[in-house]
């Protein structure tokens, strides 16, 4: 009899509470100046969407949007390290986006780092549009780094 190896599916779920000791985990070795978990959880409290993805109760992925008054702004887009370009990201984004349309939003915007390629193709493959600059926006070694702000229409 031959073995049959099933891939695990990905699932979506909002984010909770218990998440984030496995969240915080990610964050930190994802980003130099990582999220505190009181951030997720007021993001959780202030009502923004917060989802995690996962494969087999593992969470491979999280992201945070905010929508309101037509707008959303998507917060936090993260894939654990060791499982990206497997497509979650863009999995994750698209879901993400399609929560801010159920919500009416009409545009979407997000700031992401000039340094952070990845991302930035990323964003770029999904239609977003560079649309300005914040001034030293984001905190980098001992000095500041500009954020460009990248939007799309939904
Ligand atoms: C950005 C991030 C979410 C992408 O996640 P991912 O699961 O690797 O992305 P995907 O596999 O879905 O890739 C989607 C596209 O992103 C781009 N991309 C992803 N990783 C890339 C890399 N290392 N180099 C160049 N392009 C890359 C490519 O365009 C890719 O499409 P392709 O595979 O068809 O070429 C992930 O790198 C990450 O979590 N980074 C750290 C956190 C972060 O910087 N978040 C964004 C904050 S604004």
């Amino acid at each position: 009899m031959s073995a049959i190896l099933k891939e695990t599916a990905l699932n979506f779920r909002p984010m909770r509470e218990a998440d984030l000791p496995e969240i915080m985990e990610i964050e930190r070795s994802c980003y130099q100046h990582p999220w505190s978990a009181t951030i997720f959880s007021d993001c959780m409290h202030a009502g923004y969407s917060c989802w995690v993805c996962g494969k087999g109760g593992i969470i491979e992925g999280y992201g945070v949007i905010s929508v309101a008054a037509g707008e959303s702004h998507l917060l936090n887009l993260c894939v654990r390290g060791i499982s990206r370009r497997q497509g979650l990201g863009r999995k994750l984004l698209r879901h993400l986006i399609s929560i801010a349309r159920r919500h009416d939003a009409e545009v979407v915007f997000l700031e992401v780092r000039p340094s952070n390629d990845s991302a930035r193709q990323l964003y770029a493959s999904e239609g977003f549009n560079e649309l300005g600059s914040r001034r030293d926006y984001y905190p980098r070694g001992n000095g500041r780094e500009d954020a460009l702000i990248l939007g799309r229409a939904l």
